[in-house]
């Protein structure tokens, strides 16, 4: 898939944290969040160099081999998590991209340590990178990577892909420094995003405030004086999971049981309702609990008959909204069981924690129905992998219309998590629906999900990158 040439990733986090033990002894855990789910993969199979951050500030790793991987650790000080991650990249860009939920802050010297550890990730790729590799940088936080890595390594083809969304032209207009961003992202010969609307969004964006013409799913970036135009394929690669791997989890017996275990666990309710996030605004946590306790409020739904579980899983913990977020969710979680629960039973089970791919795949064979609601979210893994999981063709997905999987998931029960009573519906209409409902929309929810799987996503992807690597060589284009 890269025609013999070196494969360089480039992502603020490595796949894989470092964490320090109780006895002072460290390990290495899977890093949170859908990049690593969806990149991992595939780079395991072609094997890579990966550059990015170990997770912890002020560290100084060594590089080290995880199977065939070459890590190389980026340092980040204490302060540059504090400006480039939590500041710019978690306090501004992040709510900026999901529709401004959450309101984004503009601070000059976030901007600044944005810049300057952008520049420390491209210089550093620069250094290791085989001549003529190919290098792909992933996300919000190195925007800038791009044009930097262009400058400084000529002979590489430059692959972005977006993992969030690209937020509308007269959203990103707020961005002081929407220019050098668009400038940033343009250094790339590709870049990928998730959603038709995305990358519609990019290219006008582009034209807006760089002058450089939309031309189908390009943009032309015009010529200077010691430079000729160049062509840069903006377009939407939807991405995905290893689905059959996930499928394969949920055929193991022990895992089986393990699902049948955790009904148990809870009472063997007659409906286990399900949601899995990291605990984030844009996930919509808050609307699911308000639906929920009104639904078991006005006796809709019957405190004896369901147990919700809610798994939250711990994500940047410094940064004030998440803080208000983790404080509002927890007071809510203990009124709802405060108000409907009984000795020996909670309606509401929240798990503020990770867990090992066998316990999540468990999890989703043990549910009837999966919320998933965000207010906005680029893709949504979960939502592919609770359909992955679910061989036996049982269970309901509730799904966000603002999610990117529902342009694929069309028979999920679609909702607008803004909308509480549509929500309550649609949660009320799951726990009744009638198998053989379950079993047709499933079916289809499999077929999506194993139709554009994760080897799917990366041949569409990287075929263009390696089309951009061969035009390189053939000449400048444009
Ligand atoms: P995001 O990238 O915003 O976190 P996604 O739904 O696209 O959202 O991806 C989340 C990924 O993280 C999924 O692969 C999911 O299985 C995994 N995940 C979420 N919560 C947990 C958890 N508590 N423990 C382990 N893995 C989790
Ligand atoms: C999302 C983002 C990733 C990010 C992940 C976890 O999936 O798209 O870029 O790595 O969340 O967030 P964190 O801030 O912990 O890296």
């Amino acid at each position: 898939m890269t025609g013999g040439r070196e494969l360089v990733m480039v992502s603020n986090r490595l796949p894989v944290d470092r964490v320090v033990n109780e006895d002072g002894s460290t390990s290495w855990r899977t890093s949170p969040g859908g990049l690593v789910t969806a990149v991992e993969p595939i780079v395991e199979q072609l094997g890579c160099l990966w550059v990015g951050w170990a997770g912890s500030a002020d560290e100084r790793v060594d590089p080290f081999e995880i199977g065939s991987m070459r890590l190389a650790p980026v340092e980040l000080s204490e302060e540059d998590v504090e400006l480039y991650y939590e500041g710019f990249s978690n306090g501004t860009l992040w709510p900026l991209y999901h529709d401004v939920i959450a309101q984004p802050e503009y601070h000059r010297e976030w901007w600044d340590r944005y810049r300057q550890v952008n520049r420390r990730f491209a210089e550093r790729v620069a250094q290791e990178a085989a001549e003529d590799a190919i290098v792909w940088v992933h996300d919000y936080q190195l925007q800038l990577v791009p044009a930097l890595l262009r400058q400084l390594r000529p002979d590489l083809t430059i692959a972005f892909f977006l993992h969030i969304p690209f937020p509308p032209s007269r959203l990103f207009a707020q961005l002081p420094w929407r220019k050098r961003i668009v400038e940033g992202l343009l250094g790339a010969d590709v870049i990928g995003f998730q959603q038709v609307t995305d990358a519609v969004a990019f290219r006008m964006t582009a034209e807006r405030f760089t002058r450089a013409p939309a031309l189908g799913n390009t943009v032309v970036v015009p010529a200077t004086a010691d430079r000729p135009s160049r062509t840069v394929l903006a377009q939407e690669f939807p991405i995905s999971i290893d689905a059959a791997a996930f499928a394969a989890v949920a055929e193991r017996p022990e895992v089986r049981r393990r699902a049948q275990e955790i009904r148990e666990e809870l009472g063997n309710p007659k409906t286990l309702m399900l949601g899995i996030d990291r605990l984030d605004y844009t996930k919509g946590i808050r609307h699911r609990l308000k639906a929920y306790n009104e639904l078991l409020a006005d006796g809709e739904i019957d405190a004896a008959d369901i147990v919700f579980v809610q798994v939250a899983t711990p994500s940047r913990e410094r940064v004030e909204a998440y803080r208000q977020l983790r404080d509002e969710v927890e007071v809510t979680v203990g009124r709802i069981n405060g108000e409907h629960g009984a000795i020996g039973r909670a309606p509401l089970v929240y798990l503020h924690r990770g867990y090992q791919r066998d316990e999540m795949v468990a999890l989703y064979l043990a549910a009837d129905v999966l919320l998933v609601t965000p207010l906005r979210d680029g893709m949504n893994l979960v939502a592919k992998e609770y359909a992955a999981c679910r061989v036996d063709e049982q269970g309901v997905l509730v799904l966000s219309e603002f999610a990117g999987a529902a342009d694929e998931l069309r028979d999920a029960l679609l909702v607008n998590p803004h909308d509480i009573e549509g929500l309550k519906a649609a949660i009320v209409r799951a726990a009744h629906m009638p198998k053989e409902e379950q079993r047709r929309r499933m079916h289809s929810l499999r077929r999506a999900v194993h139709h554009n799987d994760v080897s799917h996503w990366a041949a569409g992807y990287l075929g263009a990158v390696q089309a951009a690597a061969e035009s390189r060589q053939v000449g400048p284009s444009g």
